[in-house]
């Protein structure tokens, strides 16, 4: 390996890789612009507060634990489970596409490679198909 880079192969959490508490913070900002901006988004902005502060710092501290670093959203508001956070919107197809499509287009311009936002998007996949099965009554 180069002389000056860190031995820290195989240790790296996608947290680390991601810019820390920082980088996230900047992906949910570039996220959350996205909802409010995206035609598509539409529908799902709607179902947001007005105010979208809180559901900036709710994403980020989740997606802190969630990708192996600190679990900042259970220290905070305790314990949580996706789908059951969700089941009182109305998410089916076109809401999952829409927020898949925020996440998408912030990741598109993190200083992040592209296997990073490519692995990011993928994971982040699974849990919003969750979503929309635990909504539609299909788990
Ligand atoms: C499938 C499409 C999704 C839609 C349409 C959606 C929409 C929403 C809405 C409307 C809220 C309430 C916002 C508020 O009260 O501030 C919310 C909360 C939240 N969402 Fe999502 N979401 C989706 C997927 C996801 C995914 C995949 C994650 C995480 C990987 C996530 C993480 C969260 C968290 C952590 C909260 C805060 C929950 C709480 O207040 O206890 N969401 N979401």
């Amino acid at each position: 390996m180069a002389g000056n880079e860190q031995d820290d192969s195989g240790s790296t959490t996608p947290y680390e890789a991601a810019g820390g508490i920082e980088g996230i913070t900047k992906l949910v900002e570039a996220f959350y612009v996205n909802m409010d901006t995206l035609p598509e988004a539409k529908v799902i902005r709607e179902m947001h507060p007005p105010d979208l502060a809180e559901s900036r710092r709710k994403l980020t501290y989740f997606l802190c634990g969630w990708l192996g670093g600190p679990r900042l959203f259970q220290q905070h508001y305790g314990p949580i489970s996706i789908p059951g956070a969700h089941k009182r919107f109305p998410i089916g197809y076109e809401e999952r596409d829409a927020w898949l499509l925020c996440m998408q287009r912030a990741l598109a311009i993190q200083p992040y490679s592209n296997e990073l936002k490519d692995y990011l998007l993928a994971a982040l996949s699974i849990p919003a198909e969750r979503v929309r099965q635990v909504n539609a009554g299909e788990l």
